[in-house]
């Protein structure tokens, strides 16, 4: 068929941009006489959430309670967690859980069959939920189905939000609403205007801004930097998990060792076989993230190796095999032999703590848009996201911003004339190399100034090279067609910006912020937050204001 003669204007009751765990718990949690509209940049399944291979949090055995998760997660956070969100995502664990369960996923089973509970570091007791080792498989392949069915859903794969159309930028006064976004179909490089009522940002977080990284190619921070440049409030931008154990090998790029191995009782070793972390914290292996990524990097750096050694060997082998099949056969496939053979491993970028500031519905500072999952900045992750909440993180606020929108939807929301996407001014690209270029440099940039371990310096560099970067991309971006390309890295470089003027305000060292310069805790607890150019609303925090 071709494409090129269909309409380009879309009308929806709800657009949803991402087809993760965030975006399809919102679409399935809608009701069916709904008209619901979930765009991807690629295939459904391409989003961190199927990759996730440990599980979901949830406080399910009775020698479990919510206070004991709400206390695990505040310490994980290094206490800047927000309390009331971390009380509502515990107490979302069941139901979440139920959700999950209705839509068919199949999780791992006990001997009694009940949920197979697995640990996993910062947590105190057995409350992991998992399908093996490839929990995101199932998550995601299964809720993809049940969207799939739904003829109130229509699924648009390969087209990329640019940005979204609000009010304001109509040039209308009065409170900021969203009226929709702009998006190109990658296959006929066409743009397509899509409006709605309500419109919901579930499209990941922002690790591809390094250059080691566990996530997948999608991950480029688009939802934040596009709320961002509408108008919304983005929070806590400086803390990025590193996970510790990514595999170390030519062959496998982004590919993630699951922490649930160290919780089923892999040890970290030196080149001498040494077991490090037992020099460094007493809950050794198990520490939270921060702490372990934070050692290896250390340890790599004083012995000046490439690597350390995840060890699981001394584990029957059938156990290893039944515990961590897909891991297991993946290795294999690479020459090594799990229940024989160590695993190379270093940290990577794993997780984008910040993001855009949302309230308990999932409601951004724009009246209509939501943003949901590892866009969203919604308090629960605090300086360092516990294991396994952020994927019960989307379905408690994937869960809530459904509820939210359906208390709203009686109301009448009138549509301006919205103007298609003009592209008369511009020309087809003549050297993409430009492109590649800069995308190289700012995750190169990223990596050796602003990664595990900060200095005030440090930042400062990266953030001479960044504005560069900008002021270029900015430049490319007004005079040349709109490619996918193009669109991720003019996101990635605004919230790598943001990333560094978040660290550079926070004059102390939290969780996953760790800076030479101000290696102590600061006194007082407080939220780093970057306020969109002219924004007027009164609020406590106001620390730093970016040009979008
Ligand atoms: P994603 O699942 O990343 O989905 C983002 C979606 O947005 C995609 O569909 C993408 O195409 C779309 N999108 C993005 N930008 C645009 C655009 N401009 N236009 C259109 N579409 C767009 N967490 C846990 O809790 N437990 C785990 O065991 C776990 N393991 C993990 C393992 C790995 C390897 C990784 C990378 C992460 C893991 N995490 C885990 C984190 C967790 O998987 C993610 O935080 C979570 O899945 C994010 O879900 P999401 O729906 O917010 O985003
Ligand atoms: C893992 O399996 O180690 C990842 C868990 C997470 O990121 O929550």
């Amino acid at each position: 068929m071709d494409m090129s003669n269909l309409p380009t204007t879309h009308h929806f009751d709800v657009l949803i941009v991402g087809s993760g765990g965030a975006g399809l718990s919102l679409a399935l949690s809608l009701p069916h006489t709904m008209r619901i509209a979930v765009l991807a940049k690629s295939d459904l399944t391409d989003a961190s959430t199927f990759y996730a291979q440990g599980g979901v949090a949830a406080v399910l055995d009775q020698t479990d309670s919510i206070e004991q998760h709400i206390n695990d997660t505040m310490i994980a956070g290094s206490q800047l967690c927000e309390h009331d969100a971390v009380r509502q995502t515990v107490e979302g664990g069941q139901p979440s859980v139920a959700f999950l369960l209705n839509q068919g996923v199949q999780f791992t089973l006990d001997e009694q069959q009940q949920l197979h509970l697995t640990r996993e570091g910062g947590h105190s007791q057995r409350r992991i939920i998992h399908a093996a080792d490839a929990t995101g498989r199932a998550i995601s392949t299964t809720l993809v189905e049940r969207a799939r069915e739904q003829r109130n859903i229509e699924i648009f794969e390969n087209f990329i939000a640019i940005d979204l159309i609000t009010t304001h930028k109509l040039g209308q006064s009065g409170d900021n609403r969203a009226l929709g976004l702009y998006a190109l179909d990658d296959k006929t490089e066409q743009v397509h205007t899509f409006l709605a009522p309500f419109t919901a940002l579930a499209c990941g977080g922002a690790m591809k801004a390094y250059l080691y990284t566990s996530n997948p190619d999608i991950a480029t921070g688009d939802g934040i930097a596009m709320a961002y440049r509408a108008g919304c409030r983005v929070a806590n931008m400086e803390f990025n998990q590193f996970h510790p154990t990514c595999l170390y090998h030519p062959q496998a790029r982004s590919f993630l060792i699951t922490e649930a191995m160290r919780g089923e009782g892999a040890y970290l070793r030196l080149p001498d076989g040494e077991r490090f972390m037992l020099r460094f914290d007493e809950r050794a292996e198990l520490a939270p993230r921060d702490i372990v990524a934070r050692t290896i990097d250390h340890e790599i750096k004083r012995l000046g190796i490439r690597h350390v050694w995840l060890d699981i060997t001394h584990k029957p082998a059938e156990f290893i095999i039944e515990h961590f099949p897909t891991l297991y056969a993946r290795l294999m496939e690479l020459g090594i032999d799990i229940t024989k053979e160590m695993i190379p491993v270093v940290p990577a970028a794993h997780y984008t703590c910040g993001g855009v500031v949302v309230d308990e519905h999932s409601q951004t500072d724009i009246a209509g848009l939501y943003a949901i999952g590892e866009t969203s900045y919604t308090g629960l992750h605090g300086a360092n996201r516990m294991a396994s909440n952020s994927l019960l993180e989307c379905f408690v606020y994937g869960m809530a911003a459904a509820a939210h929108i359906q208390t709203q939807a009686s109301h009448s929301y009138p549509v301006p004339i919205v103007p298609a996407w003009d592209d008369s001014q511009v020309i087809d690209p003549d050297e993409d190399v430009v492109i590649l270029q800069n995308w190289d440099e700012l995750r190169q940039t990223m990596w050796n100034y602003v990664g595990i371990v900060r200095s005030t310096k440090r930042l400062q560099r990266a953030l001479h090279r960044i504005e560069m970067l900008k002021t270029e991309i900015a430049e490319y971006y007004q005079d040349y067609q709109v490619s996918k390309n193009l669109i991720e890295l003019r996101n990635l470089v605004l919230v790598s910006e943001m990333i560094v003027r978040c660290a550079l305000a926070r004059k102390e060292s939290r969780g996953l912020h760790y800076t030479l310069d101000y290696p102590a805790l600061a006194p007082e607890l407080r939220k780093t937050v970057l306020n969109p150019p002219n924004f007027s609303v009164e609020q406590p925090f106001v620390n730093v204001e970016l040009t979008a």
